[in-house]
């Protein structure tokens, strides 16, 4: 494992993906599990947020007590399935503010196009954390974290539910600077860039569109 990707291999995390994973679970079970592991992904991904104090009365007594500190946040999801991650890093930084990447993929050539890009101002002040549930080839994550630097941001971490190793290799020999954070490195990638084993389209899965 390259030392800038952390997998969160708690049994917890573990058990819920491969609920997930399941090609039977119901859209409600998909949505619910994925807004219970993204609680621990990030959990992990900002483990190390700094600390500063804070002067509080308990009914016993005063005390210096820790508060987070530091860097505002930016959740940056890129679209759609990101947004599924939305949910539990707000239930987490409730204050954080929002970016929101679309991309789309040529199907043949796997070329990656931006069709949408809306961000918070001073994402050089921020840290940013960018949500995208799969990571498979890399091409999608990859330019979505070029868009963002090219908008001034430097503090960037990444978040996936599940990673391709091939996505993996990609992504941190072009953005070294940028930990990730996943539940799971699978297999491979098959011929239609999906990860195997995978659980299919998550997007599909998330919105209950497969076939739409
Ligand atoms: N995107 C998905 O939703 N699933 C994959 O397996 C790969 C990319």
């Amino acid at each position: 494992m390259t030392s800038n990707v952390t997998v969160v291999d708690h049994p917890l995390v573990q058990h819920k993906l491969t609920l997930m994973r399941r090609k039977e679970a119901s859209t409600a079970e998909f949505r619910k599990l994925l807004r219970e592991i993204g609680l621990f992904l990030g959990y992990e991904a900002l483990r190390d947020l700094p600390l500063g104090k804070l002067h509080i009365d308990t009914p016993i007594c005063g005390m210096e007590a820790p508060v987070i500190a530091g860097k505002k946040l930016t959740f940056i999801s890129v679209l759609r399935a990101g947004d599924g991650l939305l949910g539990p890093m707000l239930d987490l930084v409730p204050s954080a503010r929002i970016g929101q990447i679309g991309l789309s993929r040529d199907e043949e050539t796997l070329e990656v196009t931006k069709y949408f890009f809306k961000v918070p101002q001073n994402l050089g002040q921020r840290l940013n954390v960018v949500l995208d549930p799969m990571l498979a080839t890399g091409h999608s994550a990859i330019r979505a974290i070029q868009e963002i630097k090219d908008a001034g941001a430097k503090d960037i971490r990444f978040v996936c539910l599940l990673a391709a190793p091939e996505g993996i290799k990609a992504f941190t020999e072009a953005h070294p600077d940028v930990p990730v954070v996943t539940a799971s490195i699978d297999e491979k990638l098959n011929e239609k860039a999906y990860i195997v084993p995978g659980l299919g389209d998550a997007g599909d899965r998330l919105f209950g569109t497969k076939g739409a």
